[in-house]
């Protein structure tokens, strides 16, 4: 049986996801420009990065006036009520720019600090993936219900297909590039998708093996870290750590573990 308030926060959630996702597949200006940068030149944002946070903080707050939110775009709010919403309006700001299609809303509920609700939707894919913690993690898409998502068998590490992201800071960008010149010789390939919060759903879909980044912010990987653990997945940092900035790494049990390990030799979490 579900929480009752975790069942009204994923609700929310997925109509908050549902709105925001409609909004920037269908309003996406056809001469879309980058309204500002942030942490470089290449961090950009769109008018509809800031257009879909304030969607989604409108939706929110005026269903539940009392929560706190964490959003990529602006919102920091403590709240009164224990929740906090932890967005990324638009996970993958560069595909959208250029047209492609793998980008995402990503809203997770925290509950006195912890993960509660996760809502990742991929409107390009027709595919939206939610989890409420220890209720398994679960698709909707352009078929009858629900699917219940569960992380692919481990192939030796060998075999593992593995994504990755670059930060948008170039000395960290070329770091990056130098661990993961080291790890693709021991994988069967490296994939990178524009969107941390899509790979780690695909972890969760059994459609990679594994996901490691480093730089990543809460609002990138914490609806997508729940869904991928709870379709069976490992998720952590550097070892006996959790997912954070310094780095997030998930894959299905017998891939994350040589992966962290490796990511610890090759001391991808920093230059
Ligand atoms: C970015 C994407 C990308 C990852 C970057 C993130 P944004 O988020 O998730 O895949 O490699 O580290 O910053 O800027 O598109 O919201
Ligand atoms: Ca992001
Ligand atoms: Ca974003």
């Amino acid at each position: 049986m579900t929480d009752p308030l975790h069942r009204e926060l994923l609700d929310l959630a997925q109509e908050a996801a549902r709105r925001a996702g409609e909004l920037l597949r269908d309003g996406r200006p056809a001469d879309l420009a980058v309204a500002r940068t942030k942490s470089s030149p290449i961090d950009v944002v769109t008018e509809m990065d800031i257009a879909a946070e304030k969607l989604i903080t409108d939706l929110i707050s005026g269903r539940r006036p009392g929560d706190g939110f964490l959003g990529e775009e602006g919102a920091d709010t403590e709240g009164t009520s224990g929740i906090r919403w932890v967005i990324d309006p638009l996970d993958g700001t560069v595909n959208y720019l250029y047209g492609l299609p793998t980008w995402a809303v990503s809203i997770a509920a925290e509950q006195d600090g912890e993960t509660v609700v996760g809502v990742v939707a991929a409107p390009m894919r027709g595919e939206t993936y939610h989890s409420v913690r220890g209720g398994g993690a679960w698709a909707t898409g352009a078929w009858e219900g629900e699917r219940a998502l569960s992380c692919r068998p481990a192939p030796p590490l060998d075999q593992a297909l593995v994504s990755t992201g670059f930060n948008y800071v170039a000395e960290v960008r070329a770091h990056q590039a130098e661990v993961a010149g080291r790890l693709i010789p021991l994988l069967r390939d490296i994939r990178r998708s524009g969107s941390a919060a899509v790979d780690l759903c695909d972890v969760a879909c059994g459609r990679l093996d594994g996901y490691y980044e480093r730089g990543l912010n809460a609002w990138d990987f914490a609806a997508g870290d729940l869904i991928a653990r709870e379709a069976g997945a490992l998720t952590g940092g550097r070892p006996g750590e959790g997912p954070a900035r310094d780095l997030t790494v998930a894959g299905t049990p017998g891939v994350f573990e040589p992966l962290q390990r490796l990511l610890e030799d090759f001391g991808a979490w920093h230059d």
